[in-house]
């Protein structure tokens, strides 16, 4: 059962891949640690590795080695730092233009209506990318990844978020474009919000191909 709009008093953000494309500099990352690690790079890996851990992201590309119990404690977190400073080194040129379409009418139009706003970003990074794009003070309530006991899919971070906001699940959006972040809002119990395509966010209850079309009007529609 989907809420009724008038029920919706807050707004559970993913980060990379939602509000800027900050998720093709994680897989350019990822694929670049690949190639040095002389691991294939498989296509399906770009959605596996989305919304999901640092640490966790490392597992999936080791386990595809065959042999993930070669590498010791100290060579995967030296991956996870060298993944890390491939990804910092592609923010560099991050700035405010980087903001995904729409994005920052959106934010201003939930401030603006008194909607409680929320980040539920896996990122360790998320302070730094939100810094950079001049967004840092929509937010009233962020989960810090590090304090977690499971990631995505697991509800934990969706749940997390909701409580400090001081709402209710069913009185949440959750926006996400990974599958494993819906599969997270579905848990919660909040309404999930897909940014992409179909195939992949099939278990999105809202879904909008892009966030040019994500608008209060838009979602109102979707909730009637
Ligand atoms: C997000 C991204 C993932 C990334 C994870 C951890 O969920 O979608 O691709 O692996 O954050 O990011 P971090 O910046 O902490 O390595
Ligand atoms: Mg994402």
């Amino acid at each position: 059962m989907m809420p009724k709009f008038e029920t919706i008093k807050g707004v559970l953000f993913d980060l990379d891949g939602v509000i800027t494309d900050t998720s093709v500099y994680h897989e350019q990352a990822w694929h670049e640690l690949a190639d040095q690690l002389q691991i294939d790079w498989q296509p399906a890996f770009a959605e596996q590795l989305k919304g999901v851990s640092r640490e966790a992201s490392l597992a999936v590309l080791l386990n595809a080695t065959g042999h993930p119990n070669d590498y010791s404690a100290e060579q995967k977190a030296q991956f996870a730092t060298e993944k890390n400073d491939r990804y910092l080194a592609l923010l560099q040129q991050l700035s405010p233009a980087a903001i995904a379409p729409g994005m920052t009418a959106f934010l201003t139009a939930l401030k603006a209506q008194n909607y409680r706003i929320g980040l539920a970003s896996a990122s360790k990074n998320a302070p730094f990318v939100l810094e950079r794009l001049g967004l840092s003070d929509y937010f009233q309530a962020r989960v810090d990844p590090a304090t977690l006991r499971k990631g995505k899919p697991d509800p934990e971070i969706f749940s997390r978020c909701v409580a400090l906001l001081g709402l209710q699940p069913a009185e949440c959006l959750g926006i996400e474009d990974a599958q494993a972040g819906i599969q997270a809002i579905n848990a919660s119990g909040a309404v999930s919000v897909g940014i992409g395509a179909k195939d992949v966010l099939a278990a999105a209850q809202i879904r909008f191909e892009t966030t040019a079309e994500l608008t209060l009007a838009n979602i109102r529609q979707q909730l009637k």
